[in-house]
């Protein structure tokens, strides 16, 4: 299973409607794609843009944004709110279909696929790498990892990197999350050169709960031919 129901429910509950664009997003992008940003152009899809936090961003840049996004409630909204975006905002699973002609010179994913199982993402990755042009981009970022506190919670899903059904904290009511550590992201992103890889960490210290918060961001690169 690809797009999961979840987040069909909790669009239409008024949750997660992050509309600020990701810094992290915005900051990879400045560091990775200048000559784009020179140019003032290049084509970008976003896989899952939720409530559009990174649209403006795009925009602003002059790119022509395109996106799949699985949630049918979340994606009316974004055309109310973007008209001429209307073809571009697609419903759809990205682990499935990409619908768009395949030159991009971006593709991003914030969040996005680490909500889905592995074999999930290497079919989005493979649809990714399908969908860029030779020398183009793929920069996903909050891909969670293993040292997330959560990684213990909840249950097993489909594979023992993906979680499911947490009780507590960030992940209630949001289905499949999958937790990544080194080895399994150069695993799945063994077609692609990775020119850009941290993990992020944050300990919590107030409260004094011992939480702590950890995902990866990942830059790669479809080689050329
Ligand atoms: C954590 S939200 C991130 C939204 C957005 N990228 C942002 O940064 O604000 C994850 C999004 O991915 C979408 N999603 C997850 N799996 C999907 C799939 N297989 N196909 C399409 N959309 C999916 C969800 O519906 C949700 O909108």
């Amino acid at each position: 299973m690809g797009f999961d129901p979840d987040w069909e429910k909790t669009y239409a509950s008024g949750t997660h409607l992050s509309v600020w664009p990701w810094s992290d997003i915005v900051s990879l992008v400045n560091r990775h794609c200048k000559p784009l940003i020179t140019r003032g152009g290049g084509r970008v899809l976003e896989l899952g843009c939720g409530a559009g936090a990174n649209i403006p961003f795009f925009r602003a840049l002059g790119m022509d944004y395109s996106a799949i996004e699985g949630s049918s409630t979340i994606v009316r909204q974004l055309h109310e709110r973007y008209p001429d975006l209307a073809d571009k905002i697609h419903i759809g699973d990205f682990t499935q279909e990409q619908p768009f002609q395949s030159d991009f010179d971006i593709v991003i994913d914030r969040a996005s696929l680490t909500h889905n199982t592995t074999s999930s993402i290497r079919g989005a990755l493979q649809m990714a790498f399908d969908s860029l042009q030779e020398g183009g981009i793929f920069i996903g970022t909050d891909w969670f990892s293993k040292n997330h506190t959560d990684f213990k919670g909840g249950e097993q899903s489909e594979d023992e990197f993906t979680r499911k059904n947490h009780t507590k904290g960030q992940f209630v009511g949001v289905g499949n999350v999958h937790f990544s550590d080194e080895p399994h992201l150069r695993n799945l992103f063994s077609k692609f050169e990775i020119i850009f890889m941290e993990e992020k960490l944050f300990r919590r210290h107030e409260p004094k709960d011992k939480h702590q918060f950890a995902s990866w961001n990942i830059v790669a690169r479809k080689p050329n031919a």
